[in-house]
């Protein structure tokens, strides 16, 4: 490959979009309104795209799951300049943590070079195993869990009862927490936000060293975003909530066999996200407010260079109030 100076890295961009978001959420926190919240996130998050010099799509939209406001698939964002993109967004994943102020909500964003993501369409939710680097290649969806934590266990040097599996707290998860506890392997349940808890599998020290389970099909391509940055590894199946919903699929030319690499789910190589806290969790510490201003703090990644900042930022809502269009209040 030709060597290049330092190009662009919109990354940085995307913190600018993702700390916006995150700030506008921040104030919900608590106040158990969540539509509110994510209202905030997505109008913020929609003003900071508008002004990325691109010709962005959104690819991965939210909202048609339980109704929220929305960034819509097919949504234009940026200022149509190039690089022409697919834009996946999660304004806030973890709706519910922030209206409670539980750990581990986040704002998110991905880019990547126009036509290389993956629309899941109307399915709805995937089942995900998610690793990281370490473990990369030792995961298999179709194997049992056992199998699966055995391998990964092997690849960490560690004892199956050593390892920490992240699921989300569903009644449709009974039979794989059964599972995962005969292993010997310990379980950290979570009420929402597997992105974050995919994610965490690829952080040293972040105790969680495998996510397993269904959960949102948008989050899936989100999370892949990010473990390709991370050097993660990701394999994921469609999974239809009910007969129509598997009929419409298979009307619709989808595999339901079909295992999803991270490679399937986000193609390319020219990868960029950004995620900020917005309540404090396994990954990232969530918006802090102070007199006349607030931290947040920011994962900020590219898969092409595979470079990973953790970006600590203090914001003077008081000057942005005096010319921001984004109302922090
Ligand atoms: P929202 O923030 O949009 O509510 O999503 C949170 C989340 O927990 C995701 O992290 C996860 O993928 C999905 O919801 C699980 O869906 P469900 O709550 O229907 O089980």
């Amino acid at each position: 490959m030709a060597k290049v100076i330092p190009d662009r890295n919109l990354a940085f961009e995307l913190a600018r979009v993702t700390e916006a978001a995150a700030l506008a959420a921040g104030r919900w926190v608590g106040r158990g309104d969540k539509i509110s919240a994510d209202q905030a996130a997505v109008d913020a998050m929609r003003l900071v795209l508008n002004r990325v010099d691109m010709d962005g799509i959104v690819v991965i939209g939210e909202g048609e799951k339980d109704e929220a406001p929305m960034l819509f698939n097919g949504e234009k964002l940026g200022t149509g300049e190039k690089p022409a993109v697919d834009i996946a967004v999660d304004p806030i994943d973890g709706t519910t943590l922030t209206a409670k102020g539980l750990p581990g909500a986040l704002a998110v964003v991905a880019l990547a070079e126009r036509g290389t993501m993956y629309d899941p369409h109307d399915i709805v939710y995937m089942n995900k195993i998610a690793v990281g680097p370490e473990a990369r290649d030792m995961i298999d969806i179709n194997s049992s869990v056992e199998m699966n934590v055995r391998r990964v266990a092997r690849a960490l040097r560690k004892q199956p009862r050593d390892i920490t599996v992240m699921v989300l707290d569903r009644p449709r998860h009974a039979d794989l927490i059964a599972e995962i506890r005969q292993t010997g392997a310990r379980i950290l349940l979570i009420t929402d936000g597997d992105v974050a808890g995919a994610i965490a599998t690829a952080l040293e020290d972040s105790g969680v060293d495998m996510l397993m389970g269904i959960g949102g099909s948008p989050e899936a391509v989100i999370t892949a975003a990010a473990l390709k940055c991370m050097g993660g590894d990701m394999q994921c199946k469609l999974m239809p909530r009910n007969e129509e919903e598997r009929q419409a699929a298979i009307d619709a030319g989808q595999d339901l066999d079909k295992v999803f690499t991270i490679d399937d789910l986000v193609t390319g190589d020219n990868v960029f996200f950004a995620a900020t806290g917005i309540t404090t969790g396994a990954l990232l510490r969530g918006v802090r407010y102070y007199g006349g201003g607030a931290s947040t703090q920011s994962l900020v990644m590219r898969s092409r260079s595979g470079t990973i900042r953790k970006i600590n930022s203090n914001h003077r809502l008081e000057k942005l109030s005096q010319f921001s269009a984004i109302d922090y209040h």
